[in-house]
């Protein structure tokens, strides 16, 4: 186990590069499983994630080798077992991506609970609910499901409400099912449209016909494919917002406008300065922050998972900001470590009239003790502390704040930012941040 030291205060300036997308790598190593030879991935991130996954399937006897640079090679050759173990459930939230390649080979799948970042209760229904749809008969025990289908067929299924996971894991278990899929409320989020151009190139017929609409036309077998993984516009805005909030100055390499519209359109309004040419974006500060607010959405509406950074951010900002979080049910962990920081934050929960319409998750998952929204004041001087990171997004907010603040902090759970960051720590030290690694 580690810690970061980060003294705060430097304005972060230069170049970084933007590694594979946490959220598109991992389903791409699943979804090479329909074939018996080796796929090979390129840019790919060697996070906490992927490293998971990877274990996963050498459990089931499948096969992943990582080579130099950033490449891999997957392989569903010699997948034996049907059953993922409980553990793997508890490491990861991609169990239910094996449904469609252990059902191809085995007729059945047996997978745990899903784990994964503790941000909500984050159920599967709409995942099992598009399973039946496809014919899969499903045993539900206490921790684990029974997934059964001599083969999934072709069929008819509209989200209730946008799931990022749920579209692809119908995604890739509809592109060997027999016959055609109509996927209805889909989600738009690019790592989505990775994955279809992914199993294309393995040989699937899946296309978008309409922005809220996939077509999958299942096909026998798929082939191993050469892909890269597309950058990690997570990791631009990580990036982005520390060369905001610390006053400095970044060329954020392979960072893309046409993901990052709702972003870019934030920083503009909050008065950050930013570039764009044919190499990626720079972000820089040039001159006091106005408050602005956001809603989390799903794409192309200002993600999740910027919204811990962003809040960072508004710390820095003039005025009252009103950060909404719509998608998760409980994602402001981090807001008590931010207070510990003296950031002028509090938690509350907006009026809203129609939650059903705007809450993506649950309603019957939400509880009493939970808020939505957070109301910050700035811009403050933030005062160094020890901090405790409990997921992967909360962990590069307060990695922000720490940078921003005067004095030395210290930030325990290292490991939930790498489940998500490759050598987070090291890309900050080439921009100019004083950040150390400690063994506890
Ligand atoms: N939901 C349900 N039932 C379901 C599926 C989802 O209630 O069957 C709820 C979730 O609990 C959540 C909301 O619907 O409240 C949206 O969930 P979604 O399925 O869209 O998210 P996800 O697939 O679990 C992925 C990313 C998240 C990212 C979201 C939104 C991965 C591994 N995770 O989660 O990434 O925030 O999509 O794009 O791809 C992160 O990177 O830190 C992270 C959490």
């Amino acid at each position: 186990m580690e810690k970061f030291i980060i003294d705060g205060g430097n304005p972060l300036k230069g170049e970084v590069s933007l590694c594979g997308a946490k959220n598109s790598g991992f389903k791409l190593l699943i979804a090479a499983l329909y074939s018996n030879e080796p796929s090979t991935l390129h840019n790919f991130s060697k996070i906490g994630d992927v490293l998971t996954t990877a274990a996963v399937i050498k459990e089931l006897g499948g096969q992943v080798s990582f080579g130099e640079n950033h490449v891999l090679q997957v392989s569903g050759k010699n997948l034996t077992k049907q059953n993922l173990s409980q553990e793997s459930g508890q490491l990861s939230r991609a169990s239910t991506y094996f449904v469609g390649p252990l059902i191809h080979r085995f007729g059945k799948a047996v997978i745990p609970n899903p784990g994964g970042c503790q941000i909500g209760r984050r159920p599967i229904d709409r995942h099992l609910e598009g399973l039946k749809a496809l014919g899969a008969q499903i045993k539900e025990f206490p921790d684990h499901y029974e997934i059964l289908a001599k083969r999934l067929k072709g069929g008819y299924f509209a989200f209730p409400k946008n799931t990022h996971g749920g579209t692809d894991i119908m995604i890739i278990s509809a592109a060997c099912a027999e016959g055609k899929t109509i996927l209805e409320n889909v989600a738009q989020e690019p790592e989505v449209d990775d994955l279809i151009a992914f199993l294309n190139q393995m040989g699937g017929k899946v296309s978008r016909v309409e922005p809220r609409t996939i077509v999958v036309r299942g096909v026998d077998e798929l082939k191993p494919a050469d892909y890269t993984v597309m950058y990690d516009r997570n990791e631009a805005v990580t990036f982005a917002c520390a060369a905001l909030a610390t006053k400095g100055d970044v060329f954020v390499l392979h960072a893309e406008e046409k993901y990052l519209g709702a972003f870019l359109e934030a920083v503009r309004k909050v008065g950050g300065g930013y570039q764009i040419d044919r190499r990626g974006i720079r972000f820089y500060y040039q001159g006091q922050l106005r408050a602005t607010d956001i809603v989390t959405q799903p794409y192309p509406g200002f993600m999740t998972d910027w919204m811990g950074l962003w809040s960072i951010l508004m710390t820095q900002a003039k005025g009252e900001s009103i950060v909404h979080e719509t998608v998760f049910e409980n994602r402001f962990a981090f807001v008590n470590e931010l207070k510990k920081m003296e950031a002028k934050i509090e938690l509350f929960n907006p009026r809203v009239d129609n939650p059903e319409a705007i809450y993506n998750f649950n309603l019957e998952d939400d509880q009493p003790q939970y808020f939505h929204a957070a109301r910050i004041i700035g811009p403050t001087e933030l005062e160094a502390t020890t901090e405790e990171i409990t997921d992967v997004r909360a962990g590069a907010s307060l990695i922000l704040a720490s940078l921003i603040a005067k004095g030395k902090s210290e930030l325990l759970g290292v490991e939930h930012v790498e489940r998500g960051y490759e050598n987070l720590d090291g890309r900050l030290r080439l921009l100019g941040a004083k950040i150390a690694r400690k063994k506890l």
